[in-house]
């Protein structure tokens, strides 16, 4: 009807159709080819592709909530435009274990009584996991120091780093 059409004029939205661009990305193991806009961050493409387990706090790169693996390495997807995962390889928590079978690091924390709100904690495993990839009997200042990125304002940290001990 005519009101719509004034109230949602097509031109605005053919514009914004223009300005989509490609990108060819990996997320958790599946290869995908996915339409973004110029100034769409990561963390706003995962969660729009299911990944809700990206959590987003301060949306300005300082608290770790929406922290994934790309190639190997932990970003802060709201530190990233979507155009420059083109060609990589994502890893969120969705991939890292099930309700019934989760991976070990997600058990000790919920052992440990290291989740409150729970929002840290996805972007707290992906951490934690990348260091233990990499070095896996860290010092407890390696350990400290590597999460030094992803800050909790429920736990006080004491839980989180003592489940993170008993993995090690
Ligand atoms: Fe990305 Fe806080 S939401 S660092
Ligand atoms: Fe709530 Fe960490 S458990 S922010």
């Amino acid at each position: 009807d005519l009101i719509h059409k004034v109230n949602h004029p097509a031109p605005a939205a053919s514009l914004r159709e223009k300005n989509m661009k490609n990108i060819t990305i990996t997320i958790n193991g599946e290869h995908r080819t996915l339409g973004i806009h110029p100034d769409e961050k990561l963390s706003a493409l995962l969660r729009r592709e299911g990944c809700k387990g990206v959590k987003v706090g301060c949306d300005e790169g300082v608290c770790g909530a929406c922290t994934v693996i790309m190639d190997g390495q932990t970003v802060n997807a709201c530190h990233v435009f979507a155009f420059q995962a083109h060609g990589r390889a994502i890893t969120t928590i969705e991939a890292l274990g099930t309700f019934d079978a989760p991976h070990r690091l997600q058990s000790a924390l919920a052992d440990e009584g290291a989740v409150q709100c729970g929002f840290c904690s996805p972007g707290m495993i992906l951490s934690a996991k990348v260091l233990l990839d990499k070095n896996p009997k860290p010092t407890e200042a390696e350990l400290k120091e590597h999460l030094d990125g992803n800050l909790c304002r429920c736990t006080g940290y004491e839980k989180i780093q003592s489940a993170l001990r008993k993995v090690i």
